[in-house]
């Protein structure tokens, strides 16, 4: 080789490096959560209406550097979708599917069948027959236009109540208690190539899972295909449930089926009740607001053990966990400054309200690089 062409050689060489330290050392800023967890299961977030269209700059440049999947806050439930008997508004669910497809962000459609946030019209079907052709029509319509377009479907949500039996929902009641294998059988035939998952909130605590597990074995009884299990994780500083997390992993998939983490959030303030029922509300008063400036040290380290214990134990059963999705981007859009108190300043995610990590994301990242060395 003459010199001349060796050194061309060497400033080749030493330049592609110094170009990939550099990209390193900026990748290294802000690690990615999706990178990090990217063979042990899909990290998701819940998106709104401003995020969805981009109208947020830094939430725009954060999400798909952080997530692989994404869930609609609000735009696919009935109330949204389907506002009318004869009117669907697509548009919004049309833009996310648009934004999925950009940004490679697989979609979890929430969800098809739940008794909350539903179209004032459905309220009011008296008679049963017309119930059944809504409620027929609304999988059929919607589970077909998205068929290939989400990757997966809460077919139904919070179907349970908290003893395990069948809460008395408009559904049940009009329905019967063959509702949910029902809206499964009808998804499968509209979304054949759709994952369909059941979803709710403390179907990790015992009897609400037992009756969760018999909701399962029932629609796998009828032949009826069901993928997975949605726990929406909506749990509370320094109470995570981790036993019943871990007793649920191992027997919902002795059923054949995944486990999905699919609205996590840590609740740092005061609530007097547990789980996720969107019409309970708490009476708002000053002492249950304590921190609107910041969240005090201690209790960020507190929120940071809590997450650390819990990604440790989705580790530990990673084999049967397909997606860990949180209930939205940062602290400033959670629900739980609205929810069950309005007007709160709650700090329940991995991401401050500037869209900066908090020490939670970095434990939760730290988590993974301590797992992969004790391996
Ligand atoms: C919440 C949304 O985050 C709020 O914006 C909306 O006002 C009420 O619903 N369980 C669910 C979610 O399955 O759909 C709920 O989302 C939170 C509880």
């Amino acid at each position: 080789m003459s010199n001349k062409l060796k050194s061309a050689v060497v400033i080749l060489c030493m330049s592609t490096l110094s170009f990939s330290f550099s990209t390193i050392a900026l990748g290294q800023k802000t690690p990615s959560l999706k990178e990090v967890f990217k063979n042990d299961f899909a990290i998701g977030t819940a998106m709104n209406t401003v995020q969805i269209e981009e109208r947020d700059p830094k939430a725009a440049i954060l999400i798909p550097q952080q997530f692989n999947m994404a869930t609609p806050e609000n735009i696919m439930k009935a109330e949204i979708i389907h506002p009318q008997w004869d009117t669907y508004n697509f548009e919004p669910a049309d833009k996310l599917i648009e934004y999925g497809k950009k940004n490679n962000i697989k979609i979890n459609g929430h969800t098809l069948i739940w008794h909350s946030q539903l179209p004032g019209f459905a309220r009011k079907i008296e008679s049963a027959d017309s119930f059944k052709l809504f409620f027929t029509n609304h999988i059929n319509t919607i589970a077909r236009r998205y068929s290939g377009k989400v990757f997966s479907w809460d077919v139904v949500n919070e179907a349970l109540n908290e003893d395990g039996t069948m809460r008395k929902s408009v559904f049940l009641q009009k329905l019967g208690d063959d509702f949910v294998t029902e809206a499964f059988r009808l998804a499968q035939s509209a979304a054949p190539n759709t994952q369909l998952y059941y979803n709710d909130y403390n179907n990790e605590q015992p009897a609400k899972r037992a009756g969760c597990i018999s909701l399962i074995k029932k629609i796998q009884a009828a032949g009826v295909r069901i993928d997975g299990v949605g726990i929406q994780g909506h749990w509370h500083l320094g109470k995570i449930p981790l036993k019943d997390i871990e007793e649920s992993l191992v027997q919902y998939s002795a059923l054949g089926i995944k486990v999905m983490f699919t609205e996590l959030d840590i609740e740092v303030l005061q609530r007097n009740f547990q789980g996720a029922d969107v019409s309970q509300r708490m009476n708002n008063a000053a002492s249950l607001n304590p921190y609107p400036n910041g969240l005090p040290d201690s209790l960020q380290q507190r929120l940071a053990s809590d997450y650390a214990a819990l990604f440790a134990l989705f580790l530990k059963h990673k084999d049967k966990i397909a997606r860990v999705t949180f209930w939205g981007v940062n602290d400033g859009q959670s629900w739980l400054n609205g929810w069950p108190v309005p007007g709160r300043t709650n700090y329940p995610l991995l991401f401050d309200r500037n869209f900066e990590p908090k020490p939670a994301f970095y434990k939760v990242i730290e988590t993974k690089e301590k797992f992969n060395k004790e391996k």
